[in-house]
């Protein structure tokens, strides 16, 4: 297929407002669709090493199932703060915030009326080797309890390299918080297959933020070595995940913030790469931000029908959130999420696809 981008209707929300489904062909041999309703990666087709097709990445087939069933946030875009905040709760030049807590006690994924159920503005764009869409929404001064008007801008990019890059862009009328991430769950052997044990992982990280019970950043980030969490050489995501581990069992597996290796804070990074042994499909990830959460899909239980209409279970798909880290607005210690008027927030992540 030639490089291309379409657009069809996606189904209507109860209020009203129409969903539309953008198609994004790289003219060498991967497909992305994404919805307005939250920026949603909906599937991402890429050949395997004999050239045959699969959707990547976790999903499900309607608009109906992201409104009602997205609780695992499938593909979306994270915001205003992707990932937890303790108690719901943070001061920003001497206020208090409180925002709702819809994780136990915690804030998580910026509330529920997070950007992944918003309906984003869309602007094809055609370049001389890529194709993408701009989405943009503007969050209003104080939309679930977080200060400031914050105009924000996600950009995707489907280069003719196969590369699916994600630029976020945002700026505030009043101090605020700010941490964007996208949601996509991948199995590069395709969704719906089973597990992503056998998958090979690398992650540029030698330390992790290890968590308490309530999966917040409970003290200095630790280092991986001699731990379940050193994945600085290639291993199985699988090998290690049954490790009697404290870590391991708070979290049902994996769903830890890394703190990246970073040379240059800011600039491009390479974060990880997973590889998928019998099908040879690579992915490779790159981002500017300081952290990435590795998520196994721990709360999968089988209650939820993907896209292909398979039912996934625990470990059938695993997220790197590239991000800011958990609870940064109550930790000094970690690099800032705090954004002023005046500046602006911008954060790139890459996802390569391939296979050999
Ligand atoms: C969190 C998980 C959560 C999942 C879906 C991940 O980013 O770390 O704990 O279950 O998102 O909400």
């Amino acid at each position: 297929m030639k490089r291309a981008i379409a657009q069809e209707d996606f189904g209507t929300l109860e209020d009203g407002t129409t969903v539309d489904r953008y198609s994004l062909t790289s003219g060498n041999g991967v497909r992305v669709r994404i919805l307005t309703y939250g920026g949603i990666v909906q599937t991402v087709e890429t050949p395997d090493r004999h050239g045959r097709d699969a959707d990547i990445v976790l999903g499900f087939p309607a608009l109906q199932d992201y409104v009602d069933l997205n609780e695992p946030y499938f593909g979306a875009i994270v915001g205003r703060y992707a990932n937890r905040i303790a108690k719901g709760e943070f001061t920003l030049d001497g206020e208090t915030y409180r925002l709702a807590a819809n994780n136990g006690e915690n804030s998580l994924h910026g509330g529920p009326g997070g950007f992944h159920t918003k309906v984003w503005e869309a602007r094809p764009i055609e370049a001389d080797d890529s194709v993408g869409l701009r989405l943009a929404y503007t969050s209003p001064d104080g939309e679930e309890n977080f200060p400031g008007t914050l105009a924000t801008t996600v950009t995707y990019t489907l280069t003719s390299g196969n590369e699916l890059r994600i630029d976020y862009h945002a700026t505030t009328d009043r101090p605020t918080i700010v941490n964007l991430t996208n949601h996509a769950y991948f199995n590069l052997a395709g969704e719906g297959t089973g597990d992503v044990y056998d998958h090979r992982l690398t992650l540029n990280a030698s330390r992790y933020t290890p968590v308490d019970a309530a999966l917040i950043p409970s003290g200095e980030p630790a280092s991986v070595e001699g731990t379940p969490f050193d994945f600085t050489s290639p291993d199985g995501i699988g090998e290690r995940i049954r490790a009697n581990h404290p870590q391991l069992l708070i979290a049902q597996g994996y769903d830890h913030n890394f703190v990246i290796d970073q040379p240059h804070p800011g600039l491009l990074t390479e974060v990880a790469r997973v590889t998928e042994p019998r099908t040879g499909r690579v992915l490779e990830v790159s981002t500017t931000e300081p952290g990435v959460q590795f998520y196994t899909g721990n709360f999968l239980d089988g209650s939820l029908a993907g896209t292909g209409g398979r039912v996934y279970r625990q470990g059938d798909g695993f997220a790197l959130e590239t991000q800011h880290f958990p609870d940064s607005p109550n930790r000094p210690d970690f690099p800032s999420t705090v954004l002023r008027p005046g500046e602006s927030f911008d954060s790139t992540t890459v996802y390569a696809f391939s296979a050999r």
